[in-house]
């Protein structure tokens, strides 16, 4: 991790760069308005992190409100997306601080479980594994199995079980798993 890297909740003045950076590391506009839609959204939970270096805002994750469709009850989770950083400043642990710091944080709270769509390598470097393996069905079939990962937060038992149901700002961006010509 690089030295002088601070993990800190998002504050209003960040939105700016918040939303630059998230634009420029997906290389697609779009991710940065489902990003604003998402702050509009009932998905909202506040739950916003920056990684800041030198006074620059150079890392940002976001974790909003989901449901698992347990047998017993709909449970609240969270999903962990957008994860971005800045591209000057790739591969220095700057995205691994950020979830791990972030989820540290997030400590505490009553949502059992962090989902995220992604690349296995890298989310089981952060604690995540194949949600499938523990029972959990995916919001879509475009998600592909091993990209269906999940986390338990710490300190929460994961006694829930069933389909994860992501809010309607999700599918009105059609930004669920993958398309065929993404
Ligand atoms: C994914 C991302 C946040 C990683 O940030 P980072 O600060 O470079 O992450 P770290 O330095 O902690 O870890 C980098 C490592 O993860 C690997 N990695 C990063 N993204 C990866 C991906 N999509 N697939 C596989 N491996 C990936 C890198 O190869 C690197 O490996 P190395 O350390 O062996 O060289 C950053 O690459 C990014 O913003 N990507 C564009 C947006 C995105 O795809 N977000 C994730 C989906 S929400």
């Amino acid at each position: 991790m690089s030295s002088g890297l601070t993990i800190r909740p998002e504050a209003a003045e960040d939105e700016a760069a918040v939303r630059s950076l998230v634009a420029d590391a997906f290389g697609d506009p779009a991710i940065a308005v489902l990003l604003d839609d998402l702050r509009t959204s009932v998905a909202w939970l506040g739950l916003s992190f920056v990684a800041e270096l030198d006074g620059e805002v150079v890392g940002h994750v976001a974790y909003t409100r989901a449901w698992v469709d347990d047998p017993a009850a709909l449970v609240e989770v969270l999903v962990l997306s957008p994860l971005a950083t800045r591209l000057d400043h790739a591969s220095k642990g700057i995205g691994t601080a950020l979830v791990t710091e972030s989820l540290e944080q997030l400590a505490g709270r009553a949502e059992p479980l962090v989902f995220l769509e992604g690349d296995p390598g890298f989310a089981s470097r952060l604690g995540f594994v194949d949600g499938t393996l523990l029972g959990f069905k995916a919001p879509s079939v475009r998600i592909p199995g091993p990209s269906f990962q999940v986390r338990t937060l710490p300190g929460r038992p994961g006694l829930v079980t069933g389909a994860l149901v992501y809010p309607d700002v999700w599918w009105r961006h059609d930004a669920v798993g993958l398309r065929p010509d993404a």
